[in-house]
């Protein structure tokens, strides 16, 4: 396999046992067919381009590497958003055809649910919420599940905001006292990661910057302070926040004391595998 696998592990208080699961974000998977308007095949020709592998793999061979690793190697996948470039069917025909045998948890991206000329219309969530469904991607917009002692918290912050509905809920699932993974598409805003964004993508694409000098894409929302408050509130409990959407690789603590991976886009060629392992000592683990 050529796909590049960053390894992590990651020691939980409450983790019942060892498991893993391979981080796939940003594949931008880029699909047309006879059924698509001109305007959606010209997106696509101007698309395919913006996403070459420097090892010349295909957007498609690089996927179907990293997911053949997950199956191989990996209790489950978990995927942090623009998966797909678009919602194209063939796209999701392709994805589903993919994952067949595949466990996996998914959280939107931008790119996933909107074409670029919708901007993110939020009024098209249900349709498209719909759509992914009936090709077997259950939920994209807020969910919990809990694997071996660890709950993972999947929400939708496309917009680079948070809402109260997902305060509520992140934090109903951080007061069970169980370890915590949150995985959403935009990464929160890190001191060290912010320069390293501005330089690539020449503005903050990142949720909550407040940096001099660097205005944030959208001024925070008073539910987006809430959800960062609640994070920091139950930081011990937070045992990692993983997130895609700059394409670049990145780990580091944010102000709020959790730490936080970001995983260079799939159709670069890389994937991060997280081992998850008891934290010795710990009494909860037993059992
Ligand atoms: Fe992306
Ligand atoms: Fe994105």
């Amino acid at each position: 396999m050529s796909a590049y696998v960053i390894e992590t592990v990651l020691e939980s208080k409450t983790a019942t046992r060892a498991f893993s699961f391979g981080h796939i974000t940003d594949s931008h998977l880029v699909f047309s067919d006879a059924t698509d308007d001109e305007r959606k095949t010209k997106n696509v020709e101007s698309r395919r381009g913006c996403f070459e592998n420097p090892s010349g793999l295909s957007i498609q061979t690089c996927f179907e590497e990293q997911t053949t690793f997950v199956k191989n190697e990996c209790d489950f996948a978990l995927f942090t958003g623009d998966i797909l470039d678009f919602p194209a069917k063939t796209s999701l025909a392709f994805f589903r055809d993919t994952m067949k045998d595949i466990p996996f948890l998914y959280a939107w991206g931008n790119h996933d649910w909107n074409y670029a000329w919708e901007h993110e219309d939020r009024a098209l969530l249900p349709s498209r919420t719909a759509l992914y469904a009936s090709y077997g991607v259950e939920n994209p917009e807020m969910r919990a599940d809990e694997f071996g002692g660890v709950i993972f918290v999947g929400l939708n912050n496309t917009d680079y905001q948070f809402t109260e509905e997902e305060c509520a809920f992140a934090e109903e699932q951080l007061k069970k006292g169980k370890d915590v993974i949150f995985y959403f598409h935009i990464p929160l805003y890190a001191k060290t990661l912010c320069p390293d964004v501005v330089s690539y993508w020449g503005k903050p694409i990142v949720v909550g910057c407040d940096e001099k000098g660097l205005s944030p894409v959208k001024p925070i929302t008073d539910a987006t302070v809430h959800m960062l408050n609640v994070l920091e509130k139950y930081r011990e409990n937070v045992l990692a926040v993983i997130a895609g959407h700059i394409h670049f690789s990145h780990e580091d603590e944010t102000p709020f004391g959790c730490k936080q991976y970001v995983t260079e886009a799939g159709c670069y060629g890389t994937l991060r595998r997280f081992s998850v392992v008891p934290k010795k000592g710990c009494e909860s683990n037993v059992g």
